[in-house]
């Protein structure tokens, strides 16, 4: 078997060269990482639940009509996306404060916010990728004005479509990050989303208990990552067969 290229291996994916030109293979790893890798762990089967969830929102968001990176799954654990040049920001919405938005503005968690909230970070993880405002994005060119006035609409488009797809499962979309990929057809840039999304990138409370089901549990340790992906990946219908390492016994006939 042909040994394949790697191109870059980051804290949860590892990308490959793809079989054709602009394409590009990514896997994904069980590597769990935060506070900007200062905490780290391996959660079997972390990695298949997120390339399954990651499918399900890609192929969701493209019926209807936001374009992603996405081309197929491959395996339990790679797909197929297409290459693009990633927009150094990372772009987060927030319908409820949580997390950094809390520490900074001094709100309780759980607050419901009076409209979605669009921050960006710049990527950089020498510097924890920090708060950047659209005035630092134009004075250092990381976007363009029109690139800028895309990534919102494509960012809230998203948020309505996780927000409707979350609700309809009793789960609560409290905020999520997306990356923003340019694809050049000729002459043409369009800008697509790429990265993943996934409870890796998002933050989501059940409904009824406020149960969290995201990274959280495991940033602050409140228990089983596995049993919490699994939870999101049953309730989307688009749980494995056979359930990566489940943490409770189950009853062998
Ligand atoms: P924050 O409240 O820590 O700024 O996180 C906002 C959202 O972004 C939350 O859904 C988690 C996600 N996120 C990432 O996907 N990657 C990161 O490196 C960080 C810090 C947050
Ligand atoms: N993904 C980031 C890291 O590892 C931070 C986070 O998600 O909390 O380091």
């Amino acid at each position: 078997m042909a040994r394949r290229t790697k191109i870059y291996e980051g804290k949860a994916k590892t990308l490959y060269e793809g079989p054709e030109p602009g394409t590009i293979v990514q896997y994904f790893k069980d590597d769990a990482t935060a506070f900007n890798a200062e905490k780290r762990d391996v959660i079997e089967g972390k990695g298949v639940l997120n390339n399954l969830m990651s499918e399900f929102f890609m192929l969701g968001l493209g019926q209807i009509g936001v374009p992603t990176h996405f081309l197929k799954r491959i395996n339990m654990r790679e797909q197929l996306v297409r290459s693009c040049e990633i927009v150094p920001l990372e772009i987060i919405v927030r319908n409820y404060a949580a997390g950094s938005l809390c520490k900074r503005l001094g709100l309780d968690e759980g607050t419901q916010l009076p409209r979605p909230v669009v921050e960006y970070c710049y990527k950089d993880d020498a510097l924890g990728d920090p708060l950047v405002s659209e005035e630092h994005i134009a004075a250092f060119g990381w976007a363009s004005q029109q690139d800028m006035d895309d990534i919102l609409s494509i960012a809230l488009r998203v948020n309505d479509f996780l927000s409707g797809v979350m609700l309809a499962v009793g789960i609560r979309l409290v905020d999520f990050k997306i990356e923003i990929g340019r694809v050049y057809d000729g002459d043409f840039q369009r800008l697509v989303v790429a990265d993943e999304i996934s409870p890796d990138s998002c933050r989501l409370w059940d409904i009824k208990t406020g149960q969290k089901l995201d990274k959280d549990v495991f940033r602050r340790d409140l228990g089983s990552l596995t049993d919490a992906y699994s939870e999101v990946a049953r309730r989307l219908g688009v749980m494995p067969n056979n359930p990566p390492s489940p943490s409770k016994p189950t009853l062998v006939n």
